[in-house]
């Protein structure tokens, strides 16, 4: 017997033991990749993830449907069938978590995500689950840090024994008081938390002010940690991406606006990709672009000819990415018809490609 099958029936015993039914375990021991027991190497794990969607609007909502949509299983599988190899789920684990020490998840809660994650993993897409719209954080940081901690503890150990193809990225958009200083050190904590029982899980982490490329250079890591990917979010030209959202205060007025190409255009976006790459080169961290997307109010030829050429200067840089996101307001996917939105998809998957 060899040292991984080994390995493998002690969790098997482990998973059967504690309760885990039988389709976990098996999805937790069919899964494609190796199990944990090594680092991992981080490019090949960035290069897994390399295509993929971010199922958003669903469990960042404070409760899922409120947004307007609830994941289905279908869902993954026509996103597999269309070529992507990942999904990123954001998730407001804050709006279910008890408020004080002992801090706890609710069990129900924590069964959804595990059913949303083995329905990834058991479709063979890599899956990224994230911290999403933990609002109180951002607004007081001191006050919530513990619990920030609490949760990827919590987190860290449900998912153990999960295989290499799922990875945790550990805080969406640090903004508002949460700057660039203190997200640091949370982030740094955040890590050790989680090493403690995935020492060889890859982690994602992203820079201060809303993922922003431009903080790059202020992101600290754990120099001897390599098993992270660093993950930025891409909007610009916002007044495109975002005209007409009611989030963005004065986002009306740029209604109208096109996004045709020019040289203008293309230039000011390879020069944003080139500043990240050369980062990525500096630091040696492998990129993750985690969300780029465009507002269902701008118009169809714009916004795909904005998404081809965003996914085509990330893949060319050797970034991954997911596009925000599958079948909301920026929705490449309509959930009524249960269509593809052809455009957008020809423009995330070439269609020869
Ligand atoms: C961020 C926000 C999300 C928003 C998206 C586009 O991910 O968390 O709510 O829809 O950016 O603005």
């Amino acid at each position: 017997m060899t040292r991984r099958t080994g390995l493998s029936i002690v969790v098997l015993m482990m998973l059967i033991l504690t309760g885990c039914s039988k389709q976990a375990v098996d999805t937790i021991m069919s899964s494609t990749d190796d199990p944990l027991n090594d680092v991992p190497d981080v490019n090949k794990q960035n290069r897994k993830i390399s295509r993929g969607i971010n199922l958003g609007n669903a469990l960042e909502a404070p409760i899922e449907g409120e947004w307007g949509v609830i994941l289905k299983e279908d869902y993954f599988r026509v996103i597999k069938e269309k070529g992507f190899n990942s999904v990123r789920i954001p998730i407001k684990w804050s709006a279910h978590t008890t408020d004080k020490p002992p801090y706890v998840i609710d069990s129900l809660f924590f069964q959804r995500i595990d059913w949303a994650v083995n329905q990834a993993l058991s479709k063979g897409l890599s899956v990224i689950i994230n911290l999403q719209h933990y609002d109180e954080l951002m607004q007081d940081p001191v006050k919530h840090k513990e619990r920030f901690l609490a949760i990827w503890d919590l987190i860290s150990e449900h998912y153990q024994n999960y295989s290499a193809d799922l990875f945790f990225e550990v805080l969406n958009e640090p903004n508002n008081q949460l700057t660039s200083s203190l997200w640091n050190e949370y982030l740094d904590e955040a890590i050790s938390v989680i090493r403690k029982k995935n020492p060889f899980r890859t982690i994602i982490a992203g820079p201060a002010s809303w993922n922003s490329m431009d903080y790059l250079n202020s992101l600290y890591l754990p120099t001897k940690d390599k098993n992270i990917i660093v993950t930025y979010h891409y909007y610009n030209p916002m007044q495109f991406t975002h005209q007409g959202t009611a989030w963005v205060t004065g986002s009306e007025d740029w209604l109208g606006n096109t996004w045709l190409g020019t040289y203008e255009q293309m230039n000011s976006i390879i020069q944003d990709f080139d500043k990240t790459l050369l980062w990525s080169k500096l630091s040696g961290r492998p990129i993750y672009m985690g969300e780029f997307g465009t507002y269902y109010r701008a118009d169809m030829g714009s916004r795909a000819k904005w998404t081809s050429f965003i996914a085509r200067q990330a893949e060319q840089r050797g970034f991954s990415w997911a596009y925000w996101e599958f079948c909301a307001g920026f929705g490449v996917y309509d959930p009524v018809k249960n269509e593809w939105i052809e455009p957008l998809l020809n423009a995330l998957i070439p269609p020869a490609s």
